[in-house]
């Protein structure tokens, strides 16, 4: 049996058309059911709906085979403990820096509203600068309109959402996309069906493009 995390969403929608071309289809409408194990027509598959950001927790523990996720999640999670076979070049965006439009920066200690808090640190360390990381779970765009932050980081694919409130792109820090992950004992006792699968969607990346 293989089991692969997936989060809905973005990365389940654009996910499922690429396992359909390993004869992966989920035996339900997963965007509707409140099932958490789905069965797929394949005897040897099941798929695990969880948070994005607890893709690589399940893999790298051995609760899933296989998952998808952002590298912007990978980032964040850190750590040795997966290995990352192939990008499958879907969910892109950037993980950016963001602040008020014409705004200079303040005086004093920066102060950066992000839920990629881990990130962040690890980017200013690298400039030298001190800065205050203020970890939120979402909405990031608010910090700054109401005095909480001076500048966050997030992901920017349109920046919409950016300029619907005010603010503008600044600094990249990484492209982002979405990556197949692979637990390490899972490469080992079930590598030939792991090699097979991932061969598979390579193609079907390759394909698409
Ligand atoms: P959670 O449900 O845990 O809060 P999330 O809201 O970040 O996670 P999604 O919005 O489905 O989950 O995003 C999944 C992945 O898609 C992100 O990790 C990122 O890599 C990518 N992503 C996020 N926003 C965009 C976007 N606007 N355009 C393209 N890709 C995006
Ligand atoms: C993501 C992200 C940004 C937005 C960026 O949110 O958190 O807010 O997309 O995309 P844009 O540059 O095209 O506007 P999403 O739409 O996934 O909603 P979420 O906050 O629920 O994840």
């Amino acid at each position: 049996m293989l089991t692969i995390a997936l989060s809905k969403g973005r990365i389940l929608d654009d996910t499922l058309p690429l396992l359909e071309q390993a004869g992966i289809i989920p035996t339900e409408n997963i965007e509707k059911s409140r099932k958490l194990i789905i069965t797929t027509t394949r005897d040897d598959v099941r798929l695990l709906i969880v948070r994005a950001t607890d893709v690589p927790t399940y893999v790298e523990l051995g609760a899933a085979d296989l998952g998808v996720a952002g590298k912007d999640v990978l980032l964040e999670y850190g750590g040795q403990g997966l290995y990352e076979p192939l990008d499958l070049q879907i969910a892109k965006c950037k993980l950016m820096t963001a602040g008020p439009v014409d705004t200079p920066e303040p005086s004093g200690r920066l102060r950066v509203a992000t839920k990629f808090v881990n990130v962040a640190k690890r980017y200013y360390a690298e400039q030298g600068r001190q800065v205050d990381i203020i970890k939120l779970y979402g909405s990031m765009e608010l910090a700054p309109l109401v005095g909480l932050a001076d500048k966050i980081i997030d992901v920017v694919d349109t920046g919409n959402t950016l300029r619907a409130n005010g603010l503008e792109p600044q600094e990249l820090i990484a492209h982002i996309s979405s990556r197949l992950i692979v637990n390490r004992a899972s490469m080992k006792m079930k590598h030939a069906d792991i090699q097979t699968l991932i061969n598979t969607l390579s193609a079907a990346v390759d394909a698409r493009h």
